[in-house]
Parts: C-alpha cells; structure tokens; sequence
C-alpha cells in the first residue's frame, strides 16, 4: 500500500489472555500513554467483548473479535456468530491465525468461508498468512504466502476493509522478530499478489506480526510496504503497546 499517511497500524490480539475484570484498568493505562487513538485495534476475546467496548467508547479505537463461526445461526453448541458480534458492536474479525490453523485445524477452505461470510456481513478483517520454518527453508515461502492469500481470497469481489497480516509462524511469540529486510520483502510481496489478481480493487493494508515489541516496532514500521502490526504478547502490557503505537 502506498505510504502517503505515516501513522501505522497498531493491532493487539490479545490471544487468551487478559480477564474482563482487568480490561478496564489495561485500557485506561493504554489510552494515558498512547500519543493517538486512530488507527488502533484490539482483538479481544469473546468474553471481554462488553468490557472492551465500553473502555472504548467514544474513542477511534475499534475491537475486533478472534474468532466467530461462518453460519448465521442454529445447532453450533459452543460457537458464536457474525449477527452476534455485530450486536455486541464489534467491527472486525481476525480469520487464518496460525493458531487456529495449527491448534484447531482450520483449512484454506474454512478460512475462506469465514471471509466471504464476515464480507457479506459488512465486517471488517485482519487475514492472517504466514509460512513455516521449514517452509520458508526449503524456499517456498513466496509461493506458499500467495496460495494463502488467493485460496483465502476466493471469491471476493472487493478489497474494502481487508487488512492482510503477514504472520511467519516462526517467530510468532518466539522472540525471533524477522529481520526488516524479510518483513518488507515478505508484505511487498503480499502488495504485488494483490496488485496482480486484484488490480482494480482498494488498496490493502499489510501488517507485519510475530515478535513485534518496542523496541523492534519503529524499525518496523518505517519498511515501505508495511503499513502496521499484529501483535501478541506485547500488546498485553499497556505500556508496551502505547510505546509501540508511538514508534
Ligand atoms: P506475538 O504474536 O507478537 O506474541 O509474536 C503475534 C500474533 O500471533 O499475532
């Protein structure tokens, strides 16, 4: 995406962490020490979803969920809809994390079910890819990243409010941030996929995640092609995350 505004995106995806008692006193720390409040999301677990959106109110910042399940209602015991969400003014959902890739066996398909169903929706989404190790050492990371995005981007008709995270696997929650260099290679890669299958739509966003901290962050961010993070175990201290939504 070209970069004619400098404010990045900052994402926290808080995983299964974070207890609804403590939400508020996590956003009112945040928002005291973050220098802006656009540009930045929260996603939070479906239990601190109301917490969330109170702490919030009033403000740019958007919460997003981490997960839903892609059929509008019916005998899913345990499971939670877009209709619901929506309700619960929620904005945006994260679809294709690693982790539920990997832990909870999510396909290429189910992800795409989960992306042309949130679209129809009206909601916004933060696509995760990434690749692993092994993938990338034997490389075929690039080819691997592109078959994610178009498997996960099968049949949608516009690009308005999708977000692409380019996640390595490796160094999610490891503390082996990729190098800058691959960071930017990796998301202006991302770009040009797009930029080839999907010419006339709207500009996405590319968020580099895996071992975004703040010290790493502004180095980060400053990479042309990468417009912002996905950030886990450090969005989880306000400090931390303000410091990282200030880089
Ligand atoms: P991490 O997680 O920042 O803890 O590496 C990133 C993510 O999984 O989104």
């Amino acid at each position: 995406m070209d970069k004619t505004d400098k404010i990045a995106i900052a994402a926290g995806n808080w995983k299964m962490n974070m207890l609804p008692s403590e939400v508020s006193t996590f956003f009112n720390e945040y928002m005291s020490k973050a220098n802006t409040l656009e540009k930045t999301i929260f996603c939070v677990p479906y239990i601190d979803i109301p917490a969330a959106i109170s702490a919030v109110k009033n403000t740019p910042i958007e919460i997003y969920a981490q997960n839903f399940y892609y059929e509008p209602k019916g005998a899913y015991t345990g499971e939670v809809s877009l209709d619901m969400l929506k309700d619960a003014d929620v904005t945006g959902v994260v679809i294709g994390h690693s982790e539920r890739r990997d832990i909870f066996g999510e396909t290429n398909e189910t992800i795409n079910k989960k992306v042309l169903a949130a679209k129809a929706a009206g909601m916004k989404i933060i696509l995760c890819v990434g690749e692993s190790e092994h993938t990338r050492e034997i490389n075929a990371h690039h080819a691997w990243i592109e078959y994610q995005v178009l498997s996960a981007l099968e049949g949608i008709t516009d690009t308005k409010d999708i977000i692409i995270a380019y996640e390595p696997i490796w160094a999610i929650g490891t503390g082996k941030t990729a190098s800058a260099e691959d960071a930017q290679d990796m998301c202006k890669f991302i770009d040009y996929v797009l930029h080839k299958y999907y010419n006339s739509f709207e500009a996405v966003p590319i968020l580099y995640g895996g071992s975004v901290n703040e010290k790493n962050a502004a180095e980060l961010f400053a990479q042309s092609s990468i417009d912002g993070g996905l950030v886990g175990g450090a969005s989880l201290v306000a400090e931390k995350f303000a410091q990282i939504r200030n880089a």
